[in-house]
């Protein structure tokens, strides 16, 4: 069995990974940082000598309940976490991975045996900047997403709103076969692909969080100072025609460049391939409720979603695998985020959705579309708000490519680096 290392278990995804571990009865090694909040978790984590895990009301069989750590154990020592793991999940937003590689590094992680990163989720481009510190070619899974819509209101404790229904893992570097085959055991939900694009230019992050925050900054101060939460799917997109017409912009760029690298992809204006995808979903079984599912059901819908693992999708149809929103032909993507019914509970504005989506994601997104010659004035727009909004450069401290040259990047989206 697989030994499981968190980096970042006070984060609330990494509470989620947890919690979930637990449940799975996995020998895992909680790291948090020895910032406060990371001292705390593990101090309340230790005391209580495990987690707390809330589901919503009425989903399926799974119950809120207590998860007792058992053998597994939480702390901030990184060379445990480096020595004691054969993979290690970075749960954490994406502009900390590179900080996070140095350090796992200083700890020994290139000593002995090459332990798979798992980045959870990568946002875009990640790979090449993780390399040029562990080593070209150094084991790295990117998810597309992060598994869960979870939230810690308090060290020690996670709601999990949702598992999500299926999610791409693309496969990065040498990778070898019994970490991964134990990643998938422990994700029967996870497709797994060779082609970094599918990640890289997967990145639904970027399209939903920047442009929507920044466009509706008002609205969310305004709710702030009221002490109210802004509604940002809800209110900040399906409401909000001006934005869905950015966001649905800034997804199209997002297909072009996929297009011009040779990805197959689904969603573009002017080929959606409505045919083909609605004869893919017909095989495909869905629940509106993932706590019903067992690990067999969740294992066969990520088979039948294998022809779409190596394909960039609009997010409509992002929505339709990941959620079960069924697709809606030519619908907007304001109209489908307006049917999406995990949006309407307890989603509120995070100030990641510009800190990490603008450096990690519009940034290399606008330079990808540039070195291509694509249009990409939307993308622009945003980055350039980002700036007046907060007074940091985003193209600056982002992944703005500089280190790469195109043929590299092509490459490396394709999948054509060669191990
Ligand atoms: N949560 C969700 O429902 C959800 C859904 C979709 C996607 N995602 C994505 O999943 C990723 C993780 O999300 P999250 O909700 O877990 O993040 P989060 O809890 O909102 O992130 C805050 C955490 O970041 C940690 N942090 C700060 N500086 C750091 C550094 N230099 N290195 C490592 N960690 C640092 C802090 O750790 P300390 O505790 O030490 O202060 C803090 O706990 C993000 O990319 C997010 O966009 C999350």
């Amino acid at each position: 069995m697989a030994r499981v290392g968190l980096y970042g278990v006070s984060t609330q995804s990494g509470h989620a990974f947890l919690a979930d571990c637990l449940l799975m009865g996995l020998d895992v090694y909680g790291y948090a940082r020895p910032s406060q909040h990371g001292m705390e978790t593990v101090e309340t984590l230790v005391e209580q000598g495990g987690i707390y895990l809330q589901r919503p009301a009425g989903r399926g069989e799974e119950t809120s309940r207590f998860l007792p750590l058992g053998q597994a154990e939480v702390g901030h020592d990184l060379k445990r976490l480096v020595d004691g793991s054969d993979i290690i999940i970075l749960a954490h937003p994406s502009h900390y991975q590179e900080d996070s590689a140095g350090r796992l590094k200083e700890a020994g992680l290139l000593e002995e045996r090459r332990v798979v990163l798992v980045l959870s989720p990568s946002r875009t481009l990640a790979t090449p900047y993780l390399w040029r510190i562990l080593g070209e070619h150094y084991p790295v899974v990117c998810f597309q997403t992060c598994p869960y819509s979870c939230k810690s209101t308090s060290p020690g404790s996670t709601y999990i709103k949702r598992r999500k229904n299926s999610w791409i893992g693309s496969v990065e570097g040498e990778v070898p076969r019994e970490p991964l085959a134990a990643l998938k055991r422990m994700f029967p939900q996870l497709l797994t692909s060779r082609i970094p694009a599918t990640t890289s230019l997967g990145n639904i992050g970027a399209v939903f969080h920047p442009a929507t925050y920044l466009l509706n900054y008002d609205g969310i101060l305004a709710a702030a100072a009221k002490n109210t939460v802004f509604p940002f799917y809800v209110e900040g997109i399906a409401g909000n025609s001006r934005v869905a017409r950015v966001l649905g912009e800034i997804d199209q760029i997002r297909l072009q460049i996929a297009r011009a690298l040779g990805i197959s992809v689904f969603g573009l204006a002017d080929d959606p391939r409505e045919e083909e995808w609605a004869a893919i979903l017909k095989t495909v079984p869905m629940s509106a409720e993932d706590s019903a599912d067992t690990p067999e059901l969740k294992h066969l819908r990520a088979k039948c979603l294998q022809p779409i693992h190596d394909s960039v999708v609009s997010a409509q149809h992002w929505l339709a695998y990941t959620y079960g929103v069924a697709r809606i032909p030519g619908e907007s993507l304001g109209d489908a985020i307006g049917r999406t019914s995990t949006y309407r509970r307890r989603s509120y504005p995070q100030e990641r959705y510009i800190h990490e989506d603008v450096p990690t994601g519009l940034v290399p997104l606008e330079s990808l579309a540039d070195r291509l010659s694509i249009p990409h004035e939307p993308i622009t727009q945003i980055i350039d708000l980002y700036r007046e909004v907060t007074g940091r450069d985003g193209r600056r401290i982002g992944r703005n490519l500089e280190p790469f040259d195109t043929e590299y990047l092509k490459r490396c989206l394709q999948g054509r680096l060669g191990a």
